[in-house]
């Protein structure tokens, strides 16, 4: 659809961020996923080369949690697709980790990265500010937690408060923040990580079940807001995927939600980055305030 700029008149784009830019690499590189990023070893090359070219040339975006999981997926298939990226983390060693071998990959003028807590308004707003110099066309807000697994009942105070002030709370400050930088261009693409949880409710997972409810509620309400803005807000709700949240869940929990995806595997991390990746793009055009589900056949709605 990209190619067909015809398409695209329709539409009226305005122009893409000024920001310096990677060409697009022809060839799908191997799975940068290693002990620092998830702990799998997939060398997925197949799966890699039979994936379709996004364009998301001239487009800068801010990615939440860029230093990990599914944040750092995101982050990757962004570069592939020829955008630059600016990763938000709290979590600075590694977030300089994760720089610096995207940095060897992609070259160093296409990513930028800023130590920040979501959960920490004014830094949050610091942070949108210092992106004028690139722009911003894209946020994915993939900063989260899952919190220990156990009922209601005996979840810690804190514990409850911790979850939801990332899942939600985060969410909020990013979308505050960056929206009003996206409105004077009219476009965006804002892309919400919630959860599966969130829909169905896990057990022993209160806090992160009803955190993910809100972010689903959140951008069911923001994408009304901004509808015809040309922003589009949109969320996806992932089932399992084995990262490093993974160490934060007893393994009955992981079992127990493995047990419930019909596919019988865990998802992986460049299957969310290439859905996320494609809300972010121009060819989502007629979606906006929608639930994309991710879970290997679990979601029934
Ligand atoms: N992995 C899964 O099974 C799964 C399934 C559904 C949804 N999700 C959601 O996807 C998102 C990413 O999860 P993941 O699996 O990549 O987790 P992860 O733990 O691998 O990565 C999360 C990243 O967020 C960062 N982070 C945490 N709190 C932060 C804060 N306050 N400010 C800034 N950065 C912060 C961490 O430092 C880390 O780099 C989360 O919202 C998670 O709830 C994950």
């Amino acid at each position: 659809m990209h190619q067909n700029r015809t398409s695209a008149q329709r539409y009226i784009v305005p122009p893409r961020s000024n920001h310096p830019h990677h060409p697009v690499s022809a060839i799908m590189c191997s799975a940068l996923w290693n002990s620092t990023h998830g702990e799998i070893k997939t060398n997925n090359n197949d799966k890699k080369s039979n994936m379709n070219q996004l364009d998301m040339q001239g487009r800068h975006a801010v990615v939440t949690g860029g230093a990990n999981g599914l944040g750092f997926a995101i982050v990757t298939r962004m570069l592939e697709s020829g955008a630059g990226v600016t990763l938000w983390d709290r979590d600075a060693d590694a977030l300089n980790k994760a720089a610096n071998e995207l940095r060897t990959r992609f070259g160093s003028e296409v990513i930028n990265t800023d130590v920040v807590d979501v959960t920490n308004h004014p830094d949050v707003a610091r942070a949108a500010k210092a992106l004028a110099t690139t722009g911003i066309d894209i946020a994915v807000n993939a900063a989260g937690g899952a919190g220990p697994n156990m009922p209601l009942w005996e979840y810690p105070v804190d514990a409850w408060q911790q979850v939801m002030s990332v899942n939600i709370n985060g969410t909020f400050n990013v979308c505050r923040e960056v929206v009003p930088l996206m409105k004077p261009k009219n476009y965006g693409r804002i892309v919400n990580i919630a959860s599966v949880a969130g829909k169905e409710g896990n057990p022993n997972a209160s806090a992160y079940s009803a955190s993910k409810a809100a972010v689903i509620g959140l951008t069911k309400s923001l994408g009304k807001e901004l509808a015809s803005s040309g922003i589009a807000v949109n969320c996806v709700t992932p089932a399992a995927v084995r990262t490093p949240i993974f160490s934060q869940m007893s393994p009955e929990h992981i079992q127990f939600m493995l047990s419930k995806i019909p596919m019988a595997r865990f998802g992986l991390p460049e299957e969310i980055a290439a859905m996320v990746c494609w809300l972010c793009t121009e060819d989502c055009s007629f979606s906006t305030g929608a639930v994309f589900d991710m879970s290997g056949g679990r979601a029934t709605y």
